[in-house]
């Protein structure tokens, strides 16, 4: 039997040695060599240990299901190994041995919880007088640390542009399968953003757009949008961008009701042309797990006509005007114009974006754009760090 298989493709750093273990009635205490105290009960020890009957070798995934082993499982014996690894021997015969830095990074004593969750990414809220984060194309194409600082800032600004990018159309898959594979809409793989004389959404005409995320018609929002500009002939038609984190946090500070009812009353978003009819109900505002900002919903093009309880209606009418006004306010608002080979890339569940009316007939004005997940940006960040 090997026992010393990992549950995982990476490998954990010793932040302290194993200095002692100490069986009790249902758990091990362990102490590190720094002094702290971390307790690892017996099922949860059982539940993880990393052999290869419990762990498939190749998938790294768990096979064995924890209640296939009894509930009041125990240990015979327990020891601190030459390796410093922490080997169990198990009532029946099973054989255990945790990696101690494996063992750490996972331990659930309060400090280390607490340490986890102020370790855990947090967003850098933004205002008007953000310097936007540039990167360079051909660096993030052919330099993987390169690649590592532009998604780091994706995920923590949610504001990014690319300079360099060839203004060949179709480039900008290039540059978005650095990170993973496009996600697909009914506007196409890529979408081009032209004014278009038969137009199935506001986008493709020349009217000015107000600030918005994209398909909040569907459950689940794009994460990341790229938006590449090839052609900007025309005037006006800048880009103008507000963090909706940091808008929706202002709310929360400076009229907290308001706040509230976005997060709570739902409202529906519909795209409907011949062919497709997307609607999704859901609040404008969304919070995490931890009580955080995590998602903002918002097309007024989009948007249903508001269906709640009468009693609600004068105050969602209420917040809703105020979000809008906050969009609008100078002190959150970032405006640029794009040039040929430049390229937008943002985090569409929080960044929300808008463009500037422009006269068609004053030029040519085209941009090219799609979709990743954040789940896409999230898992390649983390191989990246491997
Ligand atoms: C869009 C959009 C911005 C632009 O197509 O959804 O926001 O600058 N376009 O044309
Ligand atoms: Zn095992
Ligand atoms: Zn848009």
């Amino acid at each position: 039997m090997n026992t010393s298989a990992f549950a995982d493709f990476r490998s954990y750093p010793l932040i302290s040695a194993l200095a002692a273990v100490q069986p009790l009635a249902d758990r091990l205490q362990v102490q590190w060599a720094d002094g702290r105290f971390s307790p690892f009960h017996h099922q949860w020890l059982r539940d993880n240990c990393p052999c290869a009957e419990c762990v498939y070798s190749v998938t790294r995934e768990q096979v064995l299901e924890i209640v296939d082993v009894p509930e009041d499982l125990v240990p015979n014996t327990s020891r601190i190994d030459a390796q410093g690894f922490l080997c169990v021997e198990w009532q029946g015969g099973h054989h255990s041995r945790f990696d101690p830095g494996w063992l750490r990074a996972h331990a659930y004593d309060d400090l280390s919880r607490a340490e986890r969750l102020q370790a855990r990414p947090k967003s850098q809220l933004w205002a008007t007088d953000l310097s936007v984060p540039v990167f360079d194309y051909q660096a993030v194409m052919e330099d993987s640390q390169a690649l590592l600082s532009w998604l780091l800032a994706l995920r923590d600004i949610g504001l990014t542009q690319v300079r360099g990018v060839p203004t060949e159309p179709g480039s900008l898959a290039l540059i978005a399968q650095r990170i993973s594979f496009i996600r697909e809409s009914n506007f196409g793989v890529l979408f081009n953003v032209q004014s278009k004389a038969n137009a199935d959404s506001n986008a493709y005409t020349a009217f000015n757009l107000p600030l918005h995320s994209d398909l909040p018609t569907r459950e689940l929002q794009p994460g990341l949008q790229f938006l590449h500009c090839l052609v900007n002939d025309a005037v006006g038609g800048e880009s103008i961008f507000v963090d909706g984190f940091a808008i929706a946090d202002a709310l929360r500070h400076e009229d907290p009701e308001a706040f509230r009812n976005l997060c709570e009353i739902p409202v529906e978003f519909r795209n409907k042309d011949r062919h497709s009819d997307y609607r999704c109900l859901a609040p404008i505002i969304d919070l995490d797990a931890l009580g955080r900002v995590s998602e903002v919903r918002m097309a007024n093009f989009l948007r249903g006509p508001f269906d709640a309880p009468a009693a609600q209606m004068p105050a969602l009418y209420q917040a809703y005007r105020r979000f809008i006004a906050m969009t609008r306010e100078t002190r959150f608002r970032v405006m640029r114009r794009l040039n040929p080979g430049e390229m937008w890339c943002f985090d569409n569940r929080r960044t929300l974006h808008a463009r500037n009316a422009f006269d068609p007939a004053s030029g040519a004005r085209h941009f090219q754009g799609c979709y990743i997940d954040r789940d896409e940006l999230l898992s390649r960040i983390l191989v990246l760090q491997r």
